[in-house]
């Protein structure tokens, strides 16, 4: 497995902590993304992780099938969804060997930056190649990443301290390659002991990939009418057609 799932597998029963109000992040994130996608339709959440979107949008009436590289996160989120009576099928699986039939779906969602955690353009590309096989004619990629043309500009060192209800500390660290293209992040975790804190420190590698590098990799796998629609979702938010 690589460097992102074993990331993500160590992260995932905590990984609700990052947040606020965990479940408030899934009503809002659905409510923001529910305008991309027609009534009803097929969605396959391929980063699912412990299920922050797919949850959310099966809750609006959506059928999703969730798949994620981490083994951990996508037994949490069958875990997230039996709880709340909520139909969700969820399936390991890498985003570039997609097991599902040809044409299966209306909407292929990855959200929350996973698609950055592929280094290479050719590893982009096979995602994208999958995605778009899973399509049918005529559906829609939805994509968000992190805003990495402003974020590339000023190279930031770290993100600021957010603190839960909880009580639990999450910030990253970030160290840029010589090029400003990559950077290797240090996610640390405090929890309040006594005294002090208990600090977790997990890490992993992100692609930094501007909105044009994305474009051009999605339009070499056949995607069309790449765009950048406004929404209300927290981070930028790609949208493209099969072609
Ligand atoms: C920041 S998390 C977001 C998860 C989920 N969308 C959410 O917001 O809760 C990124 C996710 O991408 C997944 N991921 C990374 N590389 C992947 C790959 N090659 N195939 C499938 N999932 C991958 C990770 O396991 C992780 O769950």
């Amino acid at each position: 497995m690589s460097g992102a799932g074993r990331f993500y597998d160590d992260l995932a029963p905590t990984y609700d902590l990052i947040f606020g109000d965990w479940d408030a992040s899934i009503t809002r994130q659905a409510a923001a993304l529910a305008p991309l996608l027609p009534p009803g339709s097929r969605v396959l959440d391929c980063a699912c992780g412990i299920g922050t979107q797919a949850l959310g949008l099966a809750a609006l009436g959506h059928p999703v099938v969730g798949s994620d590289l981490s083994p951990v996160a996508v037994a949490r989120a069958a875990r997230e969804a039996a709880a709340r009576s909520v139909a969700l099928p969820v399936v390991v699986a890498d985003m570039r060997a997609l097991p599902f039939a040809s044409g299966a779906f209306d909407v292929v969602l990855a959200a929350d930056n996973a698609v950055p955690h592929l280094l290479t353009a050719a590893d982009v590309t096979a995602a994208a190649r999958e995605m778009r096989r899973v399509l049918r004619p005529g559906g829609r990629l939805v994509l968000t990443t992190r805003d990495y043309d402003v974020l590339r500009r000023d190279r930031p060192l770290s993100t600021p301290p957010q603190r839960n209800a909880g009580g639990t500390v999450t910030f990253q660290l970030w160290t840029w390659n010589n090029e400003g293209t990559h950077y290797d992040l240090e996610h640390f975790q405090l929890e309040p002991r006594g005294d002090g804190w208990a600090t977790t420190v997990r890490r992993t590698t992100y692609w930094a990939i501007t909105r044009a590098e994305l474009g051009g990799l999605l339009a070499d796998a056949g995607f069309t009418d790449v765009s950048w629609p406004d929404t209300a979702f927290f981070q930028p938010v790609l949208s493209a057609a099969t072609g």
